[in-house]
């Protein structure tokens, strides 16, 4: 991927930017330009105590403004082309696109060969360390915050989705990419993998990114990108926040099954609440079932019946009662797992998953909720 994939972004760096809080050298009008020098004071010389995390493309540090405000450096790993293209992609996209439940880009610092990230810092780190995370960095999460987190998270990719120009695929969406503010509401991070996605074009990725745990079997196996994939990342990560427990490091059962394959034997046995995370005691059965539900109609094999982000929304926020006889198989990928045995990926079974999704009734099935109900069934054509 070269610059002329950016369109309104110039490659050109920036002449003099520690004097310089304008962009120069990149078309958008949202994002301002660190010097490194700046960046360097702020984390204390990069000192590794002000080190808060790292992933496949850098590290990260907490830096704090002479003025006091704080902040999330992203330092790309340098002389990675990958990087730097994963950089500018960020910068063009994240500049423009702002929601409540979207992580804020602050500004960038591109001086020499230094690529780096400055994020609004959120205060309670990410989901992953909060809820996954070893002794020192678990924080109990009691019931409606992570209804709450489940919700708004929600409310962020159907903005991604539908309403940010261009539409956006995440493509990495788990729970380290989701960050929590100072009263746990949560925040979508990291578009380094999202691309712009225009509507009304079949989407094939050329290079499957995302982590392995939440990828759709249609998109880890035959690399078919659309928003079904983040459906389904979603569904997984619901099921991490019901269960307190990470769909990539659990086994469960004598089967050693992966987290969303327990979570659909359960409901066929009928336990669908034995997937709660056992430190919640106390929680809102109807709720939290209808939850699970959720997840499962997320994690279908077959992307085409897994619901849009925002009839997500509308199934988490609405008392309506959903159908889970409607519900179908989970597809699951496994490093080793042969493209024939997905459903979703073999043609044979996505269609015989079409005819049992014309057969079942609607997922939102309330008689009484007719304006409900009504809009569920435009959008799940039988
Ligand atoms: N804006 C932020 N505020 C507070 N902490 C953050 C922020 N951004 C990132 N972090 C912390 O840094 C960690 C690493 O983030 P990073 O995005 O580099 O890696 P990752 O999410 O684990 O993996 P990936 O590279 O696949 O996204 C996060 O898990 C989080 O703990
Ligand atoms: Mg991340």
């Amino acid at each position: 991927m070269g610059c002329g994939c950016f369109g309104a972004v110039n490659c050109r760096k920036p002449k003099n930017d520690s004097h310089n809080q304008q962009t120069p050298g990149i078309g958008t009008n949202n994002v301002r330009l660190f010097s490194y020098n700046s960046l360097r004071s702020a984390t204390r010389d990069f000192h590794p105590s002000n080190r808060i995390g790292g992933g496949g493309y850098g590290v990260v540090y907490r830096g704090v403004f002479r003025d006091g405000t704080q902040v999330a450096i992203k330092s790309l790993s340098a002389g990675s082309k990958q990087g730097t293209n994963e950089f500018l992609t960020e910068i063009n996209i994240i500049s423009n696109i702002r929601h409540p439940n979207l992580v804020e880009l602050i500004g960038c610092c591109v001086e020499e060969n230094h690529r780096i990230l400055v994020y609004e810092y959120l205060e309670n780190n990410s989901l992953a360390s909060a809820l996954l995370g070893s002794k020192s960095k678990y924080i109990f999460l009691e019931w409606p915050k992570r209804a709450v987190i489940c919700v708004e998270t929600a409310i962020g990719l159907a903005f991604l989705h539908e309403e940010a120009e261009p539409h956006i695929v995440h493509r990495d969406i788990k729970a380290s990419n989701i960050l929590l503010d100072g009263n746990f509401h949560p925040k979508i991070g990291d578009f380094g993998l999202a691309k712009l996605f225009p509507d009304n074009v079949t989407h094939v990725s050329t290079r499957v990114a995302g982590t392995v745990g939440y990828l759709a079997p249609e998109y880890a196996l035959l690399g078919q990108l659309t928003k079904k994939a983040d459906v389904y990342s979603f569904g997984v990560l619901m099921l991490e926040i019901i269960s307190g427990r990470s769909s990539s490091k659990a086994a469960f059962g004598e089967e050693l099954l992966v987290l969303v394959e327990w979570a659909w034997k359960l409901r066929e046995d009928g336990r669908f609440l034995d997937v709660v995370d056992p430190e919640l005691t106390q929680f809102p059965e109807d709720e939290v079932t209808r939850f699970i539900i959720v997840a499962l109609f997320c994690t279908q094999a077959a992307a085409h019946q897994r619901p849009t982000m925002k009839q997500v929304v509308e199934m988490l926020t609405k008392q309506v009662q959903l159908n889970d006889k409607a519900l179908t198989e989970p597809g699951v990928y496994r490093a080793h797992t042969s493209r024939r045995s997905v459903g979703a990926s073999s043609e044979e079974t996505s269609s015989s998953q079409a005819d049992k999704g014309k057969q079942s009734t609607n997922p939102l099935e309330d008689p009484t909720q007719s304006n409900v109900s009504e809009y569920i069934s435009e959008m799940f054509p039988r």
